[in-house]
């Protein structure tokens, strides 16, 4: 593999929900990279699909939701078609994940230096002793004050900041080429939630573990990641290299979220709020999804779907940038 070869490829991923009234589409046409070491921001209104983008990825879209296309490749190597054997040692070793509430990933009856040095000893095949060693490395990489005794406190013995970083320290446990954190901050006190985002990006840098980073808050994407994908009902409408997606954005729905990031200084323009919500997966427009809340939407958008393709300073799936003509495969540079 070359230095520049992605780690994570998503290529044309669909999951579907079978109901009793049909097939919902939930994620249609899903494509993107993650490099080694990258972090990539994915934004996006409730329900635009970025949690279920993360759980495919980790394996773990809770049935009846099936991927029904495309692939997930890491390192080249795809993961989307495994045995649920071999995913759950994907999951362990080469993805890490971090969730909402840190009490979904620890097991509330096991010390959090067992749950650590199980993961540590299974993964990286270390013995009991360096195993332990390396917990409490981890806890104190993640700013766990005397991590020699945390090493053998329960879960709840944690405050809830705290939790999240014993949490990042399991997700890092067996040196992960990448960590999927799905709105890691979101259940934690807001004075907390910088540090954790932070404390992320760093030990994440440190080990040269990639980074999908789903959460709401611009704030936190402008400082913390590479580049960013927006989603908008169940599909990448624009993708791109953070400063530009906030200061160039190329997709009209893109310019209506930068409208809702607290302005980062104080000549830059406030953009208009773009009223309506975004279409249930039953009500899916015809044309771009976007269409009946776009300020420009014009008579191809009510017909013609549009792929990602090269706006100025992104990749945008919006008709504007038709004249750009090249379509851009899978989302790539
Ligand atoms: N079990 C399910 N059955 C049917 N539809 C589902 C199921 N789980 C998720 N969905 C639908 O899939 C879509 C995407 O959900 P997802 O959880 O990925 O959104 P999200 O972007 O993470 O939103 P949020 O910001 O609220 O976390 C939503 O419309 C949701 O209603
Ligand atoms: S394709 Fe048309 S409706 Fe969709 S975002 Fe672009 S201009 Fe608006
Ligand atoms: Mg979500």
């Amino acid at each position: 593999m070359t230095a520049s070869a992605p780690l994570l490829q998503v290529r044309h991923l669909r999951v579907e929900f079978p109901t009793r009234r049909g097939t919902l589409l939930a994620l249609d046409d899903v494509s993107f990279d993650i490099a080694p070491g990258e972090v990539l921001g994915v934004v996006g209104e409730s329900g635009a699909g970025k949690s279920l983008t993360g759980a495919a990825i980790i394996g773990l879209l809770e049935p009846p939701g099936r991927i029904a296309g495309g692939e997930i490749l890491l390192e080249g190597r795809r993961i989307d078609n495994l045995p649920a054997d071999q995913m759950r040692r994907v999951r362990g070793r080469q993805i890490g994940a971090i969730f909402q509430d840190p009490l979904t990933s620890l097991n509330p009856l096991y010390t959090v230096g067992r749950q650590l040095v199980e993961t540590i000893t299974t993964h990286l095949g270390l013995s009991a002793k360096q195993a332990r060693a390396r917990a409490i490395e981890l806890l104190a990489a993640t700013g766990i004050p005397a991590p020699e005794a945390r090493v053998d406190q329960y879960p709840h013995q944690f405050s809830g900041g705290m939790r999240q970083r014993v949490v990042i320290a399991l997700a890092l446990a067996a040196d992960p080429k990448l960590i999927v954190a799905d709105e890691p901050t979101t259940a934690l006190d807001v004075s907390i939630q910088a540090q954790i985002i932070a404390l992320l990006k760093r030990v994440c840098r440190e080990q040269g573990a990639a980074v999908m980073l789903v959460t709401h808050d611009m704030g936190v994407i402008a400082e913390t990641c590479d580049r960013v994908a927006v989603m908008y009902a169940g599909r990448v409408a624009e993708i791109g290299p953070v400063q530009e997606v906030i200061h160039r954005p190329g997709h009209p729905y893109t310019s209506g979220l930068m409208g809702s990031i607290p302005a980062m200084d104080e000549d830059r323009e406030r953009l208009v709020q773009i009223d309506g919500a975004m279409p249930r997966l039953t009500s899916i427009p015809t044309g771009c999804a976007f269409h009946p809340r776009c300020p420009r939407a014009f008579d191809r958008c009510h017909e013609q779907r549009p792929e990602l393709m090269k706006a100025p300073a992104t990749q945008a799936a919006c008709w504007l940038h038709a004249a750009n003509v090249a379509v851009v495969q899978g989302g790539v540079a």
